[in-house]
């Protein structure tokens, strides 16, 4: 199959390929998606068919007009409402009590759906012209990165998805927070560019999902199935180092060599003496984010074995950078006393 690449101001042509069954790969704030009419199981089921996606993990379905939340779900739970207000469009998912309407293909069995308004002006626009609710993962292939460029998502499924819309560089960077209101009290699922600590803010407590911190154990009961899945696996073993500056940079040089590798901070570079990669100044958690995916892909291009990734501080939006790294690092982590 040949993949066309679209500009932004081709959006009939892509909401076209949406009407009729195909998929479309669109910009997004967080990243890029792999968008289908959320309303055609068919549609839906070749999304996972072009990842290699497996079909128990269920699939977020992005709006352009808060109505369509009534028609998705059973039940629009009054946190959910005041979560919309605040934060859509934008980088938030809400799980919510399913409609009859949606595929089994996107809801993966569960009796849940989560929806998603994002506020990037052409996936908005796309979903408008194509008149349906757009199901979207993110548009790489399981297991790889998620693409925060056009070229990633190239990389990853060209010929196997007839069009790509290139929308420039994804603004946040990392996938949205995903929030479940299905339960009596809102619980974390994944963080993101809305942190915990925002939403606690206009709704009160939020419980935090054992699995965005924690290794699951094999079988464990999971809340969100994605959380089981291993993720941005890079080619290089990543280990997480928890340590200052001094230390850490201590650390990288005495076990330099063939193939070591650094992923760090603004100002660690100058002290460290192997291949580094840099996500952003120390104290600005919201350019890591940013970068952190392509980061890793520029890792994986640089041919190394073992990265000594230096650990951020799990808070606000680096809640989310740590959350990512840390299943880019298999669970290891190394402290240094
Ligand atoms: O920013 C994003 O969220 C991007 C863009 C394209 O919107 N999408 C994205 O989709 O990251 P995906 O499929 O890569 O991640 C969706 C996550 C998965 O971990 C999935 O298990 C979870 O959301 N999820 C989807 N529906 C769910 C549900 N009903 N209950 C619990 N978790 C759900
Ligand atoms: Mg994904």
């Amino acid at each position: 199959m040949y993949t066309e690449i679209l500009k932004p101001d081709e959006i009939e042509k892509a909401a076209r390929l949406i009407k009729n069954g195909s998929l479309v790969a669109m910009p997004t704030e967080t990243v890029y998606g792999l968008g289908a009419d959320a309303l055609n199981g068919k549609a839906v089921a070749d999304i996972f068919k072009a990842k290699g996606r497996p079909m128990d993990n269920p699939l977020i379905v992005h709006i352009a007009k808060i109505e369509d939340v009534y028609r998705l779900t059973s039940l629009f739970p009054p946190k959910a409402q005041i979560l919309a207000e605040h934060f859509w469009p934008g980088p938030l998912t809400i799980v919510m009590p399913k409609a009859d309407i949606i595929p089994d293909e996107v809801s993966a069995g569960l009796d849940t759906v989560a929806v998603r308004y994002p506020s990037h002006p052409v996936a908005e626009a796309l979903i408008l012209a194509a008149g349906t609710p757009i199901a979207a993962p993110s548009a790489n292939l399981s297991g790889s990165p998620s693409p925060t460029l056009a070229n990633h998502v190239y990389r990853d499924l060209n010929g196997k998805i007839p069009a790509i819309i290139d929308g420039g560089r994804c603004e946040v960077g990392l996938e949205s927070t995903v929030i479940t209101v299905a339960d009596d009290i809102p619980r974390l699922l994944r963080p993101g560019g809305i942190t915990l600590e925002e939403m606690e803010n206009v709704i009160g407590e939020i419980q935090v999902d054992k699995g965005v911190l924690n290794q699951l154990e094999q079988g464990a009961r999971v809340s969100s199935p994605g959380m089981k899945y291993k993720h941005y696996a890079p080619n290089a073993k990543i280990i997480l180092i928890k340590g200052g500056r001094d230390k850490y940079t201590e650390y990288v040089n005495k076990n330099s060599g063939e193939g070591v590798g650094a992923l760090c901070y603004d100002e660690d570079i100058q002290f460290i003496n192997v291949k580094a990669v840099s996500l952003g100044k120390e104290n600005d958690a919201v350019a890591q984010a940013h970068n952190l995916f392509g980061a890793l892909r520029n890792l994986d291009n640089m041919q190394l074995t073992t990265v000594y990734a230096r650990c951020p501080e799990p808070k606000g939006v680096g809640l989310a950078v740590y959350n990512r790294l840390i299943r880019a690092a298999g669970f290891e982590v190394k402290e240094l006393a």
